[in-house]
C-alpha cells in the first residue's frame, strides 16, 4: 500500500509515518515546517524517517507543490497538514484559511482526478463550539467559537462536496486534544512540563475547571490507520476521543506527582474561542472500525514526561 501523509514532519504525521512504515506501507511525506512552532524537532524526526527505504520525503507547500503525480501513486492521502491552534487564527486567520482550507481544496481536487485515492482528514473537535452536554455524538449540530474551528469546519464541508460530485472516498477524523511523545511545544503540556523543569510559573487561561477529553497519539494514529481500511464510496465522520474527560486540575495534580516537583499555577483570563468543555462520543467509531482508546491519562501523561526529558538532553525542544 502507499500512503501521502501532509503534515508528515507534524506532531501526529510523523507518529503516522512511523506506524505506516511498520506496517509494511510506502510512504511520501510532504510538509513545509510551518512557523507554527520550532522546527529542530521536526526536522530530526524527518532525517530519521528519511533513512528508510519505503520513505520519502517532499519539503513543499500543499499550495504550491505540484500535487497530482503525488497523489496518482497513492491509495490513501492522510491530510493533516494544517496551521492548528485557536489563539493563532484569531491573530492571522489569513495563514490559518490557507494553510487549512485552501489545502485542502487542493490535495481534494489532486484527489478527484485519481478515483482510487481514498482521503483520510484530519478535523478537530473544535469544530463543535461550545456544547450544552457531553459526549457529544458526530450529528449534532456544529457551532464553532474560533476561526480555527470554522475552517475546520469549512474543510469538512469541502469534504462532502468532493465526495458527492466526484465519488471521492473519505473520512473525517474529528481529533479531540491529543496529546504525548512530540506534542506540539505551543500545546498546553507541553508548555506545562517545559515550566516544571524549568521551575518556571504554569500560566492557565481560565480557572482550570475546564474538561478536556484527551487522546493519547497512539490512540489517534490507531483510529487514523484503521480508518484508511474504510473503501466505501462517501464520507464519513468519526470523533476520536479519549474518552474520560477530565478537568485540568486534575491534570495538574498528575505532572505534580509524576514530575515529583512543585507547580506554581498562576490562572489567567480565559482564552477566546475555548470551550468550557469538550467530550466525544465514540460509539460510531467504536461500532464501524472497532475502535477504543487504550490509553489512560496517567500512562499517556507520564510517556510525554519521559519523552520531553529525553528531548531536552538532547537539546530538541
Ligand atoms: N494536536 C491536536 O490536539 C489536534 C487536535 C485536533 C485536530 N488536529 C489536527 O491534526 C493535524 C495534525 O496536528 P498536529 O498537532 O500534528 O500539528 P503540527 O503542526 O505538528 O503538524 C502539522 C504539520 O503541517 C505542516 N503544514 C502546515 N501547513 C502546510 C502547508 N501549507 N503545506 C505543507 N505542510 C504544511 C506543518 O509544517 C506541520 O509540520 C492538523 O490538521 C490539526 O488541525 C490536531
Amino acid at each position: 500500500m502507499r500512503a501521502v501523509v501532509t503534515g508528515s514532519a507534524g506532531f501526529i504525521g510523523s507518529h503516522l509515518c512511523e506506524r505506516l512504515l511498520r506496517e509494511g506501507w510506502t510512504v511520501s511525506g510532504i510538509d513545509a515546517f510551518a512557523p507554527t512552532y520550532d522546527t529542530i524537532g521536526r526536522r530530526a524526526g524527518v532525517a530519521r524517517l528519511a533513512s528508510h527505504p519505503r520513505y520519502e520525503f517532499v519539503e513543499g507547500d500543499l499550495n504550491r507543490v505540484e500535487l497530482g503525480h503525488i497523489v496518482s501513486e497513492a491509495d490513501v492521502v492522510f491530510h493533516l497538514a494544517a496551521r492548528p491552534g485557536v489563539r493563532a487564527s484569531w491573530r492571522d486567520f489569513a495563514q490559518a484559511s490557507d494553510a487549512n482550507i485552501l489545502a485542502t481544496q487542493r490535495v481534494l481536487s489532486a484527489i478527484a482526478e485519481h478515483p482510487h485515492t481514498r482521503l483520510v482528514f484530519a478535523s478537530s473537535s473544535s469544530v463543535y463550539g461550545q456544547v450544552d452536554r457531553i459526549p457529544v455524538e458526530e450529528d449534532r449540530q456544529l457551532t464553532p467559537i474560533s476561526p480555527y474551528g470554522v475552517t475546520k469546519a469549512s474543510c469538512e464541508a469541502l469534504v462532502s462536496a468532493y465526495s458527492g460530485q466526484y465519488g471521492v472516498s473519505a473520512v473525517s477524523l474529528r481529533y479531540f486534544t491529543v496529546y504525548g511523545p512530540r506534542q506540539r511545544s505551543d500545546m498546553a503540556f507541553t508548555k506545562w512540563i517545559r515550566n516544571v523543569f524549568l521551575g518556571e510559573p504554569i500560566r492557565v487561561f481560565g480557572d482550570g475547571k475546564a474538561v478536556r477529553d484527551f487522546t493519547y497519539v497512539e490512540d489517534v494514529v490507531e483510529a487514523t490507520f484503521l480508518a484508511a481500511g474504510e473503501e466505501q464510496a462517501g464520507h464519513r465522520i468519526y470523533n476520536v476521543a479519549g474518552g474520560s474527560p477530565v478537568d485540568l486540575n486534575d491534570v495538574f495534580d498528575m505532572l505534580g506527582e509524576l514530575t515529583k516537583r512543585p507547580m506554581d499555577i498562576r490562572h489567567e483570563e480565559p482564552a477566546l474561542g475555548d470551550p468550557d468543555r469538550t467530550g466525544g462520543d465514540t460509539t460510531r467509531i467504536a461500532h464501524d472500525l472497532g475502535w477504543h482508546p487504550r490509553w489512560s491519562l496517567r500512562d499517556g501523561l507520564a510517556s510525554q514526561v519521559d519523552w520531553f526529558a529525553e528531548a531536552w538532553k538532547a537539546g530538541l525542544v
